[in-house]
């Protein structure tokens, strides 16, 4: 291989392929359109922020260096999504990755009394059967052309509780037995199913949820944090789809890739590790 064509298959690793992003107009699937668009993908970015996806869709498009569509989808409506899919296969010819990111929060209401079953119940459309309607028309897609690379944002409430009110927590394990029961049917298409699963990062979503600005989030997540001295950036949720979207994830399906510096294998409450404060320094 040339040293060119060997530098370019190493900074664009996504070079040639077609890449729908739910929720993609903002936090999390913002960053990771831009990352994709880097490696060479081109895009589709579906949301309900229309103003803000549009000016995505600008700003990562460029002066036509990247291919980049916006449209409105909300993944609550199977014609919606079905259309995106749609649209992603006619302008560009195929999908290969489907991102499925798109998610909400709730208030969290300490005891469970408190909580009402539409609250609940809209939690669970945006987060669970949006993700499904995503794998169902990624796969109609993807099944005839014998591959794809399917990947949902989950979370940390997709395997620990406590993290995240009854319905987020609820809607998030669902994302994982989804993503699981969905790998075991489409292997035999070549087709990987994969989730991402965040630590907090401080978007809109996660800001509003805590009520504080971006940078008093960052800090509380910080302060929370299992692994000390690093931020969690949406950059690096971008990066671990990037993983699972690419060729360096071929053979990874089924799994859970936990982006959370530890924090969902930690039980705090023995404190089996703390240093005295004046041995920090010294260690
Ligand atoms: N930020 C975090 O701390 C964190 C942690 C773990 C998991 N997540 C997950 O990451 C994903 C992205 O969240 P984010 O933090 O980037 O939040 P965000 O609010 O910045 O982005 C979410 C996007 O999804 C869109 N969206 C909401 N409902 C939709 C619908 N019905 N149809 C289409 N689009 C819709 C919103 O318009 C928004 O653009 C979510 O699934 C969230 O649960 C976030």
């Amino acid at each position: 291989m040339a040293i060119t064509s060997l530098l370019s298959a190493v900074s664009r690793r996504l070079e040639g392929k077609v890449a729908l992003i739910t929720g993609g107009a903002s936090g999390l699937g913002k960053r990771t359109a831009e990352v994709f668009a880097h490696h060479g993908a081109k895009l589709v970015i579906a949301d309900i922020q229309d103003e803000l996806g549009h000016s995505v869709r600008q700003a990562i498009a460029g002066d036509g260096q990247n291919d980049v569509t916006y449209v409105h989808c909300d993944v609550t409506d199977e014609s919606q999504v079905k259309a995106a899919v749609e649209k992603a296969v006619k302008a560009y010819g195929k999908l290969d990755i489907m991102f499925n990111n798109a998610g909400i929060v709730n208030d969290n209401k300490a005891r469970i009394i408190d909580n009402d079953k539409a609250d609940f119940e809209r939690v669970l459309r945006v987060n669970v059967v949006g993700v499904f309607l995503g794998i169902k028309h990624a796969a109609q897609a993807m099944i005839p052309a014998r591959g794809g690379s399917i990947i949902s944002t989950a979370s940390v409430s997709s395997c620990v509780g406590g993290a995240g009110s009854h319905a987020y927590t609820c809607s998030k394990h669902a994302v994982l037995g989804l993503t699981r029961n969905a790998a075991v049917e489409l292997g035999q298409f070549g087709i990987r199913v994969n989730c991402v699963s965040p630590y907090g990062v401080a978007t809109p979503l996660a800001t509003d949820f805590v009520g504080l600005s971006e940078g008093e989030t960052e800090k509380m997540f910080g302060s929370l944090a299992n692994l000390k001295g690093v931020t969690l950036k949406a950059e690096d949720i971008a990066n671990a789809a990037l993983f699972l979207a690419s060729e360096e994830g071929r053979y990874v399906s089924g799994h859970n890739l936990l982006v959370d510096g530890g924090f969902t294998i930690v039980n705090p409450s023995f404190g089996m590790f703390q240093y005295p404060d004046d041995h920090h320094d010294q260690a």
